[in-house]
């Protein structure tokens, strides 16, 4: 009986330990600081383009560390199970390091399968359409910098004709617009055409936020195809929204445009008013996707805590009863 309650809780602190490792990095405020190192993607590429095909920060973390890992892995698996088993500190029954052996051994496998991917971006990296770049777009006016917007712009065409997508450049692209009281607008220029978000402040609700969003293109989205000049034009749209002084934070979004136009916005930090004193984004304010998954992770950590404490409290209670003499084993 006690050890099979002793066991339960140290494979529930193991899942817990797992889970909590796989957790921390899914939240969003650690994805942040990421787009903050990626404007500089054109010294560090291979970091980048994993971290554009991947939304999730903890593919691109993980493969930094891994190359080191998983060539010592295969000579040496009896090895590293033995040192993540030391982790457990009050665990002396041998039970446990069985347990624990079969989730250490499925872990590696997934380090290794992610490997080959960042192998094999970078070979075909140097072809700039394919990859996606995070652009790092100012707004100055008067010597100020009134509007910051970092984040990876596509335009997708999707339609029964052609699929194709094509990739803002970000240093070929130039950040126009103006900033006022509560409208501000953002153009950027490209030599295929411009995209135009047009910010408002509202100062009742105490909120910034996008209300038109704008593109021309003119573009061959297929080989061999005679360039096309595609233009979207929404308004009254409600989108990037965050409280005034903070920044919209979004890992992620795919906005329809109409005709079979998507714009694709990802690793998306903007602010349009009140920014800091040093030109810099406020506190970020995330988008509901994000939001979810940090819950999400905040939830899944909870439940298993209060297991924990239910597995720990029905021990003590067993223990109790057996110094009372009720023993039933
Ligand atoms: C990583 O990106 C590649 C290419 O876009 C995709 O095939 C793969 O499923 C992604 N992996 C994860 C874990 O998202
Ligand atoms: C935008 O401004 C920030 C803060 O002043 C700076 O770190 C960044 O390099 C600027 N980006 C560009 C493209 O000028
Ligand atoms: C483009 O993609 C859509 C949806 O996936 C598909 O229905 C259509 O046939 C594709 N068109 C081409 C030219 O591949
Ligand atoms: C922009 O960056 C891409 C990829 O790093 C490079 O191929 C291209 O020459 C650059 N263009 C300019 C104008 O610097
Ligand atoms: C936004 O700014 C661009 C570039 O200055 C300008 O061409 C465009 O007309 C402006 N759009 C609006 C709606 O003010
Ligand atoms: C900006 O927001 C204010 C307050 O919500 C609203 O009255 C105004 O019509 C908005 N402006 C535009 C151009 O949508
Ligand atoms: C566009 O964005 C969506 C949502 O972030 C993503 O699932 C999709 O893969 C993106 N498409 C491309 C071509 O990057
Ligand atoms: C933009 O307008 C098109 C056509 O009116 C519409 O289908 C689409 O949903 C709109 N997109 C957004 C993001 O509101
Ligand atoms: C934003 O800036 C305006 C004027 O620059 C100021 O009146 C307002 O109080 C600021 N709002 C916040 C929330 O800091």
């Amino acid at each position: 009986m006690k050890k099979a309650v002793v066991l339960f809780v140290v494979a529930c602190c193991a899942v817990s330990v797992l889970s909590l490792a796989e957790e921390k990095p899914s939240a969003t405020m650690s994805s942040a600081k990421q787009f903050d190192v990626s404007p500089s993607s054109t010294t560090s590429q291979p970091k980048t383009t994993t971290a554009m095909a991947n939304t999730t920060t903890t593919t691109s973390k993980t493969t930094t560390t891994t190359p080191k890992t998983t060539t010592t892995t295969p000579k040496t698996t009896t090895t590293t199970p033995k040192t993540t088993t030391t982790t457990p500190k009050t665990t002396t029954t041998t039970p446990k390091t069985t347990t624990t052996t079969p989730k250490t051994t499925t872990t590696t496998p997934k380090t290794t399968a992610t490997t080959p991917k960042t192998t094999t971006t970078p070979v075909p990296g140097p072809t700039p359409p394919t990859r996606v770049f995070v652009g790092s777009y100012n707004l100055t006016e008067k010597k100020v910098v009134c509007l910051r917007a970092n984040m990876a712009l596509e335009i997708q065409l999707s339609a029964a004709k052609v699929n194709g997508s094509f990739i803002v450049q970000p240093n070929e692209t130039k950040t126009e617009g103006s900033c006022g009281e509560t409208k501000a607008n953002l153009t950027l220029v490209f030599k295929e055409g411009f995209i135009t978000f047009m910010f408002n402040k509202s100062v009742a609700d105490n909120t910034a936020y996008v209300d038109a969003l704008s593109f021309k293109l003119s573009y061959s989205f297929a080989k061999g195809e005679a360039r096309q000049e595609y233009r979207a034009d929404n308004k009254s749209l409600h989108l990037f929204a965050a409280k005034v002084s903070h920044c919209y934070s979004c890992s992620g979004e795919m906005l329809y445009m109409g005709n079979g136009l998507y714009l694709n916005v990802t690793k998306n930090r903007m602010q349009a008013f009140n920014l800091t004193k040093s030109y810099d984004f406020g506190q970020p304010d995330m988008c509901l996707a994000d939001k979810t998954d940090y819950r999400v992770a905040i939830g899944v950590g909870v439940t298993l805590l209060v297991l924990i404490v239910i597995v720990v409290l029905a021990y003590l209670v067993s223990r109790r009863k057996r110094t009372d003499g009720y023993q039933t084993l």
